[in-house]
């Protein structure tokens, strides 16, 4: 509250009559105003009680990874074997022959997510690899690692005639080219405006293009420089023969996801992206009659494109020639058009409405997917062999009518209906509201009568503000790049850290995932997520992951806060930070584990201000993970 008591010193006394006269008369109509307005903090935490008892009862509740009772925690956990130090459970190449699963090869299902049955769990603590050292700082990070961080140095060699990496000593460096474009990225994306004949050629179109999808991305150089054209990408590829691509991606600080286009939908709603962007992807696009192309074509919005520059759009021997006519034809059933056309790419746009699609013939493959399929339906979702149509509001308009980047990320999105949410309500997460009981009535009425300017300022800039304080002794400058946010809600972290020098993983868990197209439509990234199961990254892959109120949720979907939290320490990066606000009774269990996790002596907790978000009982702890190694250790 000081801006408000600085502003009042200065107030001249005519002012403070005003203003007295003005309290008076409000008060009444506030207390009013305040009872209902204000509510919804509170209920919604006695509702979250009710939930998880209903839901899940004690005794599965209680019961932790390591059988031990909720309110006890174990000796110890135990580290895991050096050879795990790449362990990603849901992603382990071990478990489908320890399970004998039959996996398709040719539908790339052994790089989709298959999770550990309880009983497999590893539930040990990931060691870092021997030399491992603290990442190196963004911007440089862009250009160089280090090699002992990711020891897997083949990419180097394969890729040596093509500018992907270089190794230099104890570092590993990247010069920015990609398969198809070894001349760099930079004069690519210059080139790519060019074609559309956009003014500029700034790709980024005055703010109208700004999320990308790059599949089959390599080590993410095209997602690193559209970073400085205000675009960005989710750089999505599997972890294949080129192994590691996105490990290295991630430990350069550049936005990117493992992931593949195999048999189940990408975790996206639908219409999330401007451009999707296949530069030589290796991907099969008229397999299963379309059917990546097809989702492809969900997660475009109205006008998106589909910018190709691999072979079969440019070569002229006849394997490439065929393959090419062959996905002309297809596109063009799909109501798609050639945007542009120059040397070695090609950029198809989708349609802006419907009457394409109407047009058609009805024996005219591939068909509209029936009514019943809700596009955005994505977490163990197959894909289908049909074209998403347009619902009948979101019909006609080019980038579904949102407000050009950066104007869209406080902008109520069109979509907020569709998740059933008001704009009031928007604006209330992220605007400047105070929670009954924790500030006077007349100090509201004051601010609400002569500084009105205040509530311009958002929730959650606040919360920012107020975690920022806490963590600013502890942190080196620039040493926070990749940001993870597990309980995104309406995107208001991810939003209030804008002007950061960072990128946000925004994740939305399954429970709520309609809430991930809003986060998509302010032009943020995330993924959807069953925080029950381990996450598609590799170890030490986020400098700083935000946990608000996600082990009371996954507790309550009967999941064990154990297991998350030995999730988190596999994904955060040694020296990295996790800011949790659940309740208090959860931040005193969770701070029992901080020694058990060999996470550092320091930490720090408080009772946070209240906020139209807060619930009645909310504790903040901000901790910090230590750099330990396997040898040191065993050492001791
Ligand atoms: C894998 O899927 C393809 C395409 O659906 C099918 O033709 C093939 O028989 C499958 N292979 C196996 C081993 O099931
Ligand atoms: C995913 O869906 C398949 C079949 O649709 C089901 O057998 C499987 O249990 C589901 N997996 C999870 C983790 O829900």
């Amino acid at each position: 509250m000081k801006h408000f008591r600085s502003e009042r010193v200065r107030a001249t006394p005519k002012l403070f009559t005003y203003v007295l006269v003005g309290f008076i008369a409000l008060l009444g109509l506030t207390c009013l105003y305040y009872g209902s307005s204000f509510a919804p903090g509170s209920r919604k935490s006695d509702e979250f009680d009710g939930s998880i008892r209903s839901r899940t009862g004690f005794a599965k509740n209680r019961e932790g990874a390591l059988g031990v009772s909720r309110f006890e925690v174990p000796k110890s956990v135990p580290i895991c074997d050096s050879k795990h130090s790449e362990l990603i459970p849901c992603l382990d190449r071990n478990l489908h022959y320890q399970l004998k699963l039959k996996l398709n090869l040719t539908l790339m299902e052994h790089y989709e997510r298959h999770c550990p049955p309880p009983e497999r769990r590893f539930n040990c603590l990931v060691p870092p690899p021997s030399g491992y050292k603290i990442p190196l700082k963004w911007p440089v990070s862009r250009d160089e690692v280090w090699k002992a961080n990711i020891p897997h140095t083949h990419l180097a060699q394969e890729k040596s005639d093509q500018n992907w990496m270089v190794v230099n000593g104890d570092k590993i460096n990247f010069p920015g080219g990609g398969t198809h474009f070894h001349n760099g990225a930079d004069k690519y994306i210059v080139s790519l405006a060019q074609m559309l004949k956009f003014p500029g050629d700034k790709l980024n179109n005055g703010g109208s293009i700004r999320n990308v999808l790059d599949v089959g991305c390599g080590v993410a150089s095209f997602g690193a420089y559209l970073l400085s054209h205000d675009i960005i990408a989710m750089s999505l590829a599997p972890n294949d023969v080129h192994q590691n691509q996105i490990q290295f991606a991630l430990e350069r600080g550049i936005p990117s996801t493992l992931g593949v286009l195999g048999t189940k939908r990408l975790p996206y709603p639908s219409r999330s992206f401007e451009l999707a962007h296949c530069s030589r992807c290796r991907i099969d696009w008229l397999q299963r009659d379309g059917i990546l192309l097809l989702e492809l074509d969900r997660l475009l919005r109205p006008g998106g494109y589909f910018v190709y520059s691999s072979p079969e759009a440019y070569a002229h021997d006849p394997e490439n020639r065929r393959i090419g006519n062959a996905m002309h034809d297809l596109f063009k059933r799909m109501c798609w058009k050639v945007v542009a056309k120059r040397e070695q790419s090609v950029i198809w746009g989708k349609p802006i409405s419907n009457s394409c699609y109407l047009k058609r013939g009805t024996s005219v493959q591939p068909p509209l997917c029936p009514s019943g399929d809700d596009p955005d339906a994505t977490w163990n979702v197959s894909m289908k062999a049909c074209i998403s149509p347009y619902s009948a509001r979101m019909h006609k308009e080019r980038w579904s009518g949102l407000a050009p980047w950066p104007r869209r990320l406080t902008a109520p999105p069109p979509r907020l209906e569709e998740v059933g949410v008001t704009p009031e309500q928007f604006r209330e997460d992220t605007e400047l509201r105070f929670q009954k009981g924790a500030t006077p009535v007349y100090v509201q009425t004051l601010v609400y009568c002569s500084l009105k300017y205040v509530l311009l300022q958002e929730t959650w800039r606040l919360r920012v503000m107020e975690y920022w304080k806490l963590l600013k002794p502890m942190v080196q400058k620039n040493s926070i790049r990749n940001v993870m946010d597990m309980s995104s809600n309406l995107g208001g972290f991810a939003a209030a850290l804008n002007d950061k020098d960072v990128w946000v993983m925004n994740v939305i868990p399954v429970q709520s995932s309609p809430r991930m197209k809003i986060i998509y439509d302010r032009g943020l990234i995330g993924a959807t997520h069953d925080w029950c199961e381990a996450f598609s990254t590799y170890p030490r892959t986020f400098d700083l992951i935000h946990a608000w109120n996600t082990f009371t949720e996954t507790e309550a979907r009967g999941c064990s806060i154990e297991d998350l939290l030995i999730e988190m320490d596999r994904i955060l990066r040694p020296e990295g930070f996790v800011i949790i606000r659940d309740t208090s009774d959860n931040i005193n269990y969770i701070k029992k584990y901080l020694t058990l996790l060999k996470w550092d002596k320091w930490f720090t907790e408080t009772t946070p201000k209240g906020d139209s978000l807060s619930t009645k009982d909310e504790r903040v702890l901000i901790a910090r993970k230590k750099l330990w190694s396997v040898t040191a250790i065993s050492e001791l």
